[in-house]
């Protein structure tokens, strides 16, 4: 049986997922739009979409089950009440909304309509992550004692068309690519019990390179370094940074270190590998990968979703999940603003892991 989906927001994202979407056995686009109709039309044709139409028309109809927000980070909340109050489950592109009160109103909403929120990244469904997961899950590199994540560039100024938004509320390294290393840490060791950090506004204002705002000036409104520590409810400790102010580095994407060995795990903006085992004599082993969905598989989320909607049972990429990971990602900045650790109240489930492939 295929679920219905009505997709919001047709911006620059939204290829992947009317690509992935007609992949699965179970999601259908059956609608878009956009505030700027004329760009859910253009998707439709180019996808052949039956529908093409505004917000409130596509909230309206009674055969769409879930709505894809694909809005900016602004718009979440707002798309996300609406498709709820609409008796709809709703996934959202992440983060789930900027703050933290409304996503928790949000969750609250859908359980008394006995609907669904979900959030993305999906990524953690990947091959790669999986594919970790379940070394972990078999204990090859014994219980985790700690981790790092290391997420860091020198911003978006010099190559992104209208790169304003990245320094503005909602915006920064943390909120904008923190979303794929919290949910793969938490995707792998469970959730996060207290945080600490040093977060920085380095440089006040940036200047534009890119086209075609060249040496428009920007005032930086939210921290673009981020130090921050996250004890993990089973005992881990993680070290993470996320970084719009620092040139390359050749640190690790994120690494888990256990009492048996070292695990390094992929890009968790990717679905793919690769995934390298470290041994305690120093020995590095590249390992093949064990799930499925190695390619760019954004939607697999979704797809979960439609599965849970039909046959009951909890779906992965879940509201409770994202919710979570944006309360750690707060914390960070007002745990540096306060100067101390800051509890996490929410918690979440470890999703359940994935079937391997065949043979595996
Ligand atoms: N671009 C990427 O590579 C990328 C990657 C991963 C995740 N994301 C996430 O995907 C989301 C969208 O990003 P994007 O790059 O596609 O942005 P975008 O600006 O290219 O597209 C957003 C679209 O949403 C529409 N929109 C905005 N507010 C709306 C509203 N209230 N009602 C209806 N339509 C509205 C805009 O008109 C626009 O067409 C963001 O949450 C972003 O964090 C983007």
């Amino acid at each position: 049986m295929k679920i219905k989906i009505g997709i919001i927001g047709c911006g620059n994202i939204c290829d992947i997922y009317f690509q992935n979407l007609k992949k699965f056995a179970n999601t259908e686009v059956a609608a878009c739009a956009d505030l700027v109709l004329e760009r859910a039309q253009a998707k439709a044709a180019q996808y052949k979409i039956a529908k093409a139409c505004t917000v409130k028309e596509l909230l309206a109809d009674p055969e769409i089950k879930i709505i894809l927000n694909l809005t900016i980070p602004k718009a979440h909340a707002e798309i996300a009440f609406k498709a709820v109050a609409a008796g709809k489950s709703v996934y959202n592109e992440k983060p789930l909304t900027i703050d933290l009160a409304d996503a928790k109103k949000l969750l609250a909403l859908a359980k008394k309509k006995k609907v669904l929120v979900g959030c993305a990244p999906d990524t953690f469904m990947g091959a790669g992550l999986q594919t970790c997961r379940r070394l972990m899950d078999k204990g090859i590199i014994g219980k985790p004692v700690a981790a790092t994540a290391f997420m860091m560039c020198h911003g978006h100024e010099s190559w992104h068309p209208a790169p304003e938004f990245y320094y503005k509320r909602g915006g920064g390294p943390m909120l904008d690519m923190g979303p794929y290393y919290v949910t793969a840490l938490v995707s792998l060791l469970g959730p996060v019990a207290r945080v600490t950090s040093s977060s920085q506004i380095m440089f006040p204002t940036r200047t534009i390179t890119s086209k075609p705002q060249y040496g428009k000036k920007i005032r930086v409104e939210v921290p673009t370094h981020a130090a921050g520590i996250m004890d993990f409810k089973q005992g881990a400790v993680a070290t993470i940074i996320t970084s719009f102010d620092v040139w390359p580095t050749q640190l690790p994407r994120i690494e888990i270190y256990g009492t048996k060995g070292t695990l390094r795990v992929p890009d968790p903006n990717t679905f793919d590998g690769p995934v390298t085992l470290i041994t305690p004599d120093r020995k590095e082993k590249k390992i093949g990968l064990t799930h499925a969905y190695a390619a760019n598989s954004r939607g697999l989320g979704v797809s979960d979703m439609a599965r849970a909607l039909v046959s009951g049972g909890k779906h992965r990429a879940n509201g409770e999940m994202a919710c979570h990971v944006l309360e750690v990602m707060h914390a960070f900045h007002a745990a540096s603003a306060k100067g101390r650790h800051i509890r996490i109240q929410s918690i979440c489930e470890k999703p359940a892991a994935l079937t391997p492939r065949k043979g595996r």
